[in-house]
């Protein structure tokens, strides 16, 4: 492993102004997306979907410093013959890959899951970095449960196996040299409160660091994905933008060492703008040891889906939402957002 050149790129990885855009749903994922705007989850649909936002060059060239690709599209070639992942190396980003397999069931834990995808991994790693990836995400799911069955959930059982797998992942990144992104994602659904969000997030993260220390991971050589302290989308007591920001800086000062170069958050269902607000008004509050920024899927394409969907002569105005979004979460790593500059696009 050469230490120096990992933190070089996880440094670029969350350089100023720039964030991640998670373009990785899995097939299954993907299909939803497209169902939502009636389109046909085809090989090609995927290919020309990707395309179009790989091809936004202010967007990919000022805002987004790496794609998180799947699988399938890391071998494609654009409808020229270009091969997708040069049209973002192209662009000055870097080419990253999804390497979990999703998750299973959890033996003596209803309703929990676990991230699987560990076999044969060191094999597959080689192979996406021969083809030009630079770093990786394996997503580790944690759910809150919700009325007396779920008071239990997650259990420690979960969340240890998940953390385990996570630094397991990423110490086999890191040999490959390949800069692993560790996310553990505890889900904002259900009807949980900020702060019970907070408490979860806060063993997730005390184990996951943990596991890391004991699996030797070089914590220069990562990003973390978390979710923000949130509340969960069905509490009747939702918390304001200046709380997210205030309890999740104040959980990850607890438990993310400064060492980390750099924390990109995911979006996990927050609308757009919540998700631009939220990191805006955490970079406003400063004087932080590590770099804020965005990975996010859905809040950076739900509106270039929506303005596309599907048809060739609405690739403009999709890249023009695609290169809104990718602006104002830009400004956002910078506390420079302001929601007027939302109106003012509309
Ligand atoms: P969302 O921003 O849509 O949560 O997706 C980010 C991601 O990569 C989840 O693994």
């Amino acid at each position: 492993m050469n230490l120096a050149d990992l933190n070089k790129v996880a440094l670029a990885m969350v350089a100023p102004g720039k964030g991640i855009l998670a373009a990785d749903e899995s097939t299954g994922t993907i299909k939803k997306r497209f169902d939502a705007i009636n389109v046909a989850s085809t090989e090609d649909n995927r290919r020309d979907y990707r395309e179009m936002l790989f091809r936004s060059s202010e967007a990919m060239s000022r805002c987004i410093s790496g794609v998180i690709l799947y699988d399938e599209t890391i071998w494609q070639t654009a409808r020229d013959g270009t091969p997708l992942i040069k049209l973002i190396e192209q662009s000055g980003a870097i080419p990253g890959i999804k390497v979990d397999e999703g998750t299973q069931a959890l033996p003596n834990c209803p309703g929990e899951l676990v991230t699987v995808g560990l076999d044969k991994l060191a094999e597959r790693l080689k192979k996406y970095y021969e083809q030009g990836a630079r770093f990786a995400k394996w997503r580790a799911v944690i759910d809150i449960g919700s009325g007396t069955v779920g008071r239990g959930i997650p259990t420690m059982t979960a969340i240890h196996v998940n953390a385990h797998a996570l630094a397991r992942y990423a110490a086999l990144c890191q040999a490959a040299q390949i800069v692993p992104i560790v996310e553990p994602e505890v889900l904002m659904d259900g009807d949980h409160d900020i702060d019970r969000c907070f408490e979860v997030t806060q063993r997730v993260l005390n184990k996951t660091f943990q596991e890391l220390r004991v699996q030797r991971v070089a914590l220069e050589g990562m990003i973390l994905k978390p979710n923000m302290a949130i509340s969960g989308k069905k509490s009747p007591k939702q918390a304001s933008v200046e709380e997210v920001a205030e309890k999740t800086i104040r959980l990850l000062k607890a438990c993310v060492p400064a060492a980390v170069p750099g924390i990109a958050f995911l979006s996990g269902g927050q609308s757009d703008e919540d998700a631009t607000a939220h990191l805006d008004a955490m970079n406003r509050i400063g004087g932080l040891p590590w770099r804020l920024t965005f990975s996010y899927g859905r809040a950076l394409q739900a509106a270039p889906q929506k303005a596309w969907s599907g048809r060739p002569e609405n690739i403009a105005a999709s890249q023009r939402a695609f290169t809104h979004r990718a602006r104002m979460n830009s400004l956002a790593t910078k506390g420079e957002w302001k929601a007027d500059l939302e109106k003012k696009a509309a």
